[in-house]
């Protein structure tokens, strides 16, 4: 009799997902499966034929999965219906008084489910487990030790799940402690905004030696050199791949790009809103309150739509021009992460070196 197929969809930033994903398909070819794992990047051949099994696996930021993995999920051709599929979410744990801190998924399995299922997949197991949090652009990765210990308690979490795979256990599991409305808000808006802006955030400072491998291993092909240095366009998907990759440590938060594009905007955002109110009122004395009330919602609405495209064209245009002034470049190289730690999973390396 032919061996059962299993199939594993996943993406993975800086490896923690591939790493999970390795051992879940150790488990699945022990139990006599036979195994094909598919890294969604960029685009590529899906593996044709069917599969008995499909595992769906990604790293959640903020609250949601990855926009390229949730775009790909969405695009996949209906299965046979009732095809069996599992979930799993890796998350980021940090260490608290010595303890280790899951991460939380949000709603990010729920919306992967919904649409997997909305093709006809049958989704019997979500889960998720915790890696250690590869936020570097923002937050110094654990050290040795802790790395240790996180991984102790994943690699307990990832047996369990193979487990309850393998015996098709049905479960629904992992979300964390959020209300799902607010978790949905921000997966939305991070997948729409965040995760954008956060690319933005970004320089290489002088140790780069225009390498490349940055643009080459940006699942999203969202770095190009701009001249001898590589510029981030709006696709990121905030993986934080190229900071931890980078062979230099050349890759930095930008102090100024950060208080730009954060506390200045936002400040800005507040004085245009209130003036937006304040002038906006007498138009519409005639109204009722409550109608009153909505068109000045309406109206800030408008305003943060129209400010957020103007920064991640206009402004960005503006600071990108900045920057490459020579004499402002030490400006914009002002960065916090350079005395961070960098973090790639055991095992996980650039995609190519050619
Ligand atoms: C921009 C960003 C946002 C993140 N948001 C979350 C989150 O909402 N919840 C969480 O548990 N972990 C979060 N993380 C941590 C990653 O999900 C976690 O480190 C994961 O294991 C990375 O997997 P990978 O190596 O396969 O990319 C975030 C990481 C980044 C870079």
């Amino acid at each position: 009799m032919d061996p059962k197929r299993a199939l594993i969809h996943y993406f993975t930033g800086t490896g923690n997902t591939g790493h999970a994903v390795q051992r879940v398909a150790d488990e699945l070819a022990r139990a006599g499966y036979a195994v094909t794992q598919y890294r969604v990047e960029r685009k590529g051949a899906l593996p044709a034929g069917a599969f008995d099994l499909h595992l769906f696996a990604f790293p959640v930021y903020g609250f949601s999965a990855p926009a390229l993995f949730l775009q790909y999920v969405r695009e996949l051709p209906a299965p046979p219906a009732g095809t069996a599929a599992a979930i799993l979410s890796v998350n980021g744990a940090t260490m608290a008084g010595g303890n280790v801190m899951p991460g939380c998924s949000g709603g990010s399995m729920e919306t992967v489910a919904r649409a997997l299922q909305g093709k006809g997949y049958d989704v019997f197991l979500t889960a998720a487990v915790s890696y250690p949090a590869n936020w570097t652009q923002m937050m110094n990765p654990a050290g040795a030790a802790d790395q240790q210990l996180i991984f102790a308690q994943a690699a307990a979490e990832v047996a369990a799940f193979a487990a309850k795979l393998l015996r098709h256990h049905s479960g629904r599991g992992g979300s964390g402690r959020m209300s799902s409305l607010v978790a949905g808000v921000v997966a939305f808006v991070f997948r729409l905004y965040g995760r954008r802006v956060l690319g933005k955030l970004y320089v290489a400072d002088r140790r780069c030696t225009a390498c490349g491998q940055c643009v080459r291993n940006c699942p999203a092909g969202t770095i190009r050199m701009g001249g001898a240095r590589p510029v981030w366009r709006g696709n990121c998907q905030a993986c934080n791949r190229c900071i931890n990759l980078c062979p230099t440590q050349a890759i930095q938060t930008s102090v100024v790009r950060l208080l730009v594009h954060g506390p200045i905007l936002a400040l800005a955002e507040v004085v245009l809103a209130v003036l937006v109110v304040v002038y906006g009122w007498p138009l519409t004395s005639g109204w009722s309150p409550a109608a009153r009330a909505a068109a000045a919602v309406a109206a800030i609405g408008v305003l943060l739509v129209v400010v957020s495209l103007l920064q991640l064209t206009l402004l960005e245009g503006v600071l990108g021009w900045l920057e490459r002034r020579s004499w402002l470049r030490p400006l914009f190289e002002m960065s916090f992460t350079r005395r961070f730690r960098r973090y790639l999973a055991p095992g996980f390396g650039p995609l190519s070196d050619g």
